[in-house]
């Protein structure tokens, strides 16, 4: 399968503290790379005889359950972001299928993800994504960041999640 390179989902000159520069840059270079890197690797992987390849050690997951209030998922999801902060790797919020519920986790890099889940809110904190105009202010960025989400999207991919993975309706808890 090739992955093709989806257009921009905003207007990089309306991202209100984030710079039109830092948003095609991370379009471009940072997504757009990763996405010729996929194909790359996938040419790769059709490539590569299983019997004889090395297995690869999968180090985990870090799962963070959602509890309570909207504030207390948003500053749980703030503080994991910021803790991020001269580090790198994702804040996922994610809706769990195992768990029934959304779940905020952390994805060190990108083979780290929730088992089975879907995210449905990311913020990025590789230093690419904010230091063309935050410098080594990561916590001003993840503020920024948290004011720019747009929520109806957000709100549009958990409902896509729970039509296809059927969180809606379910009342176990
Ligand atoms: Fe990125």
């Amino acid at each position: 399968m090739t992955y093709q390179i989806k257009p921009l989902s905003c207007d990089p000159a309306k991202i209100k503290g984030m710079s039109e520069r830092l948003i095609v840059s991370h379009y471009e270079n940072n997504y757009g790379g990763a996405v010729k890197r996929l194909n790359l690797i996938d040419e790769q992987l059709a490539e590569l005889d299983y019997t004889k390849a090395a297995g690869f050690l999968v180090n985990g997951l870090k799962r963070e359950q959602l509890i309570g209030s909207f504030e207390r998922w948003r500053s749980e999801f703030v503080a994991m972001g910021k803790a991020l902060g001269g580090g790198s790797g994702w804040v996922l919020l994610s809706w769990s299928p195992r768990d029934r519920k959304l779940v905020n986790q952390w994805a060190s890099d990108h083979c780290h993800t929730l088992a089975g889940g879907t995210p449905i809110l990311a913020l990025d904190m590789y230093e690419h994504s904010y230091h063309m105009d935050f410098g080594a202010k990561a916590a001003s960025y993840v503020d920024t960041f948290m004011d720019v989400i747009r929520w109806n999207n957000v709100q549009r991919l958990f409902v896509q999640t729970a039509n296809d993975r059927g969180a809606a309706g379910d009342t176990r808890q």
